[in-house]
């Protein structure tokens, strides 16, 4: 063929990656750590005992109060915009109700007001409200049967469960509460619970589609869960989709302020339906799996760590998320500091 036949394209999409002020000026995601959540764990245990690596989350810890506050103040510094705090019990602190979660003095609740005595309004302070940490048998609600005498866990006597610790947190300074159980109406119960005790500023971020997953097994670690089998009469079925939009739509009718979901990278086409039907902010959460995947396959030298973790958070925020929740929530604002 004659060259002046040859095909020479004129439309050239590589032309907007030629050099990297370029890329940046059109690319169409940022990260922002001011979107960032760094979920973090505390433990029941005297500063003395320092904090204890989880080993199956490398670089993750269980806080004593003294770490925690400085894990804070080093995310805060980076321009991360919110911690969430999960609770870990002594051993022998946990019942079958899981009251040691809905205790003021008990390990969550005290963070959250020292937290909180610390640094103010200069980091948002978020608590899980969850009784599986707390719970002996590591369900996310209280045991019961059903007529038949089939044991179940009971949906409506959890809501009683949840909201007293959504007030216990919200009494304790919390700026937001987040129901992670998936039991029916938990929204609306702390919502009102919440209102009439004058409340009414404390917000909601509801762990609207929440799957039961593989990926979370080193959390069960990182809290010391003491659960025997599965949570799939509440979490939801990885082979569904349209759930997840019921579920968000009735936690916005029920008052969430921020609806969110969970797992993060095997479900980024859930998160694209509910951001794209969501009038309120959308979040992700990196779950504890997804990080330890990244992080064993880093450590083999097999990728890259820190190309890794923020390609995985850009595809989030991609995705249709708003905010992220991640463990790297402090490494990755860094990161993105140093440009
Ligand atoms: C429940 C809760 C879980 C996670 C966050 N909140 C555990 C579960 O549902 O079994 C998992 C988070 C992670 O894996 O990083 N309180």
């Amino acid at each position: 063929m004659p060259s002046s036949d040859a095909f020479i394209p004129f439309r050239r999409p590589r032309r907007l990656r030629t050099n990297p002020v370029m890329r940046n000026f059109t690319a169409e995601t940022d990260l922002n750590p001011n979107r960032f959540v760094l979920p973090m764990f505390i433990a029941d245990r005297p500063d003395a005992a320092g904090a204890q690596p989880i080993s199956s989350l490398p670089g993750v810890v269980q806080h004593t109060e003294s770490t925690m506050l400085r894990a804070v103040e080093e995310a805060m510094e980076a321009g991360v915009g919110a911690i969430d705090l999960f609770g870990v019990p002594k051993e022998e602190d946990k019942d079958a109700t899981g009251s040691a979660g809905i205790d003021a003095g008990g390990v969550l609740n005290r963070a959250i007001a020292t937290v909180r005595r610390e640094f103010g309004n200069e980091i948002l302070v978020m608590a899980d409200t969850c009784l599986d940490e707390f719970t002996d048998h590591g369900h996310c609600g209280v045991l019961g049967t059903d007529p038949l005498g089939e044991a179940i866990i009971d949906n409506d006597a959890t809501l009683e469960a949840y909201a007293a610790m959504a007030l216990a947190q919200a009494d304790a300074g919390a700026h937001m509460v987040s129901p992670s159980g998936m039991m029916d109406g938990q929204v609306r119960r702390i919502r009102e619970t919440l209102d009439a005790a004058g409340h009414q500023n404390v917000s909601i971020m509801a762990y609207s589609a929440k799957y039961a997953s593989a990926f979370y097994g080193p959390f069960r670690e990182a809290v010391g869960s003491s659960l025997q089998g599965d949570r799939r009469q509440y979490q939801q079925d990885a082979r569904n989709v349209r759930e997840s939009l019921l579920e968000t739509q009735l936690d916005i009718d029920e008052g969430a302020d921020i609806v969110m979901v969970k797992p993060g990278m095997p479900y980024l086409d859930v998160l694209r339906q509910v951001a794209e039907m969501s009038p309120v902010p959308v979040a992700a959460y990196q779950v504890s799996g997804e990080y330890a995947m990244i992080s064993a396959a880093a450590e083999k030298g097999w990728i890259d760590l820190e190309p890794a973790i923020m390609e995985s958070l850009t595809g989030f925020h991609r995705a249709g998320a708003d905010i992220v929740l991640t463990y790297w929530a402090t490494t990755a604002a860094k990161l993105l500091r140093q440009g």
